[in-house]
């Protein structure tokens, strides 16, 4: 899907699934007043039922590069997504050279059964999904896999050419590695900001990023392997397989079998991944600013994880759960963007706890009998106010690393670090200058985030991890951003052809 920053976008889709509700989210549009269109399902919108369609109608505000879309209810996008590509402003150029080609690269993940099968085992075990049986790249595992010599992601290039990779991250809960053999990458944007251009054998593309990477051919006519494979951590059962896509330079034979990458990191190679995110930096120009928010109004400290929530009729005497301070989120039966707008009570409480429940060394041995807590409690944050989140990574259950995504507006990592935050001494290393502009990080296993954002996009976002086992387990909360004082302010009103709840 192509636009270009500055478009007026509508989308009409249609659902012809036979049996299945659906919403479509537009990943990282920041959707300024317009929440109608950011989908996600009961939360802006209620899911389109089988016969029905809904056009998502939105402008593309101060963003270009990559981003994706996906189906954003009930485990919907295992199938639906695609790529956005946003184009910068007709007669405005890339801040690097033009590049020869651009090709989208889409990293999905891929069950031999049906997304009901992967839920029905899902909810039987009370604990985690099945791994997946492959990983994809623009819907192809690649020749490594036995089954799928035949059907390969080729990438024709020229000697001497410089290729952007359009990445989107649409992996379930597969947290990638990529890199490409004998060659360096350069990442110029992640998540639709512009980056300063940073030079890599490697990238780590989590669920619900994107980035923009720049790949010179410059090595020995041939073909080349790029390798996707996952990083995870010690402990978690993922699939760890890989998939592939051939780089093959004209004029080197079609049949030549490819180098694999040597720069890939090892599977459980936290510090690895972790020195991948901490090494991005925003290209901060003139035209390009960072607006690090400086003064801030709200200091917001929510640990995050995976907890036992007690059940009846449940196996294991409990059911594993996701939980931001230790609570869980319960969506309603409505969405919650419509019970704001039109005052709609009982629907969510604002209270949800600025700050840990109860404190406790988040990433040592836990204290026992931790049980988390359902509700649909959400942050209300004032127009306008500056926001500080900590997002402290806890190993109650299972330590790994969560790709934290933030609806409708982007935050600025301003840092980053393993073990217990410190309030008092962590802040004097932020990075204030030109921190990494996102949608989606991820807080290192055992370690924690600094995030920092304006609160001027009136509406409700929802915030969750990307894996979308921990979203469907209420790894999410959503905050609720008032309208501010003048009519451009304020959340507009609800599409007509909204879908009813
Ligand atoms: Cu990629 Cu809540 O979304």
């Amino acid at each position: 899907m192509y636009m270009r920053e500055g478009d007026h976008v509508l989308v009409e889709v249609s659902n012809e699934l036979p049996d299945k509700n659906i919403t479509i989210h537009w990943h990282g549009i920041k959707q300024v007043r317009t929440g109608w269109a950011d989908g996600p399902g009961y939360v802006t919108q209620c899911p389109m039922k089988p016969g029905t369609s809904y056009t998502y109608n939105f402008t593309v505000t101060g963003q270009r590069g990559t981003l994706w879309w996906h189906g954003h209810n009930n485990w919907m996008r295992y199938t639906v997504y695609g790529a956005i590509v946003i184009l910068p402003k007709k007669d405005t150029p890339y801040p690097f050279p033009k590049p020869d080609g651009e090709i989208p690269l889409v990293l999905g993940e891929w069950w031999k059964g049906s997304m009901d099968v992967v839920l029905q085992q899902l909810a039987r075990s009370g604990g985690a999904p099945n791994n997946s049986d492959a990983y994809t790249i623009n819907g192809q595992p690649g020749d490594l896999y036995p089954c799928s010599r035949a059907e390969k992601v080729v990438i024709p290039v020229k000697s001497g050419k410089t290729y952007m990779l359009r990445i989107a991250g649409a992996t379930m809960n597969g947290e990638m590695f990529l890199s490409v053999a004998g060659h360096k990458l350069t990442v110029v944007e992640v998540d639709a900001s512009y980056t300063k251009p940073l030079e890599v054998d490697y990238v780590l593309v989590m669920p619900g990023q994107s980035m923009n990477v720049l790949l010179k051919a410059d090595q020995t006519v041939g073909n080349y392997y790029l390798e996707v494979r996952p990083y995870i951590a010690p402990n978690v059962s993922l699939d760890n397989s890989t998939a592939t896509a051939v780089i093959a330079y004209e004029g080197s034979h079609p049949h030549a079998t490819p180098a694999l990458p040597t720069t890939l990191p090892a599977i459980t190679d936290s510090a690895s991944a972790n020195a991948f995110s901490k090494s991005l930096r925003s290209l901060a120009s003139k035209d390009f600013p960072a607006m690090v928010p400086l003064q801030i109004d709200r200091h917001l400290m929510f640990t995050i994880g995976l907890a036992i929530r007690p059940c009846s009729n449940c196996t294991l005497g409990g059911r594993l759960s996701g939980v931001f301070n230790n609570i869980s989120l319960e969506l309603p039966k409505t969405a919650l963007l419509q019970a704001h707008y039109f005052r709609k009570p009982n629907v969510y409480v604002t209270n949800f706890p600025d700050n840990p429940t109860s404190s406790f060394n988040y990433t040592g041995k836990p204290p026992s009998k931790i049980m988390a807590k359902g509700g649909t409690r959400l942050s209300y944050l004032p127009f306008n106010s500056n926001v500080q989140l900590v997002l402290q990574s806890t190993a109650i259950v299972a330590p790994e690393n969560h790709p934290i995504h933030l609806h409708g507006t982007n935050f600025f990592v301003v840092g980053m670090g393993l073990g217990n935050y410190n309030a008092s001494s962590d802040p004097l290393s932020f990075n204030l200058i030109d921190p990494p502009e996102r949608n989606t990080i991820g807080v290192p296993l055992g370690g924690w985030v600094a995030l920092r954002f304006q609160a001027n996009n009136p509406g409700i976002w929802f915030m969750h991890c990307h894996l979308e086992f921990h979203t469907s387990v209420g790894l999410a909360t959503a905050f609720v951003i008032e309208n501010g004082p003048n009519p451009e302010d304020r959340l507009i009103p609800p599409p007509l052809d909204l879908p009813p709840c």
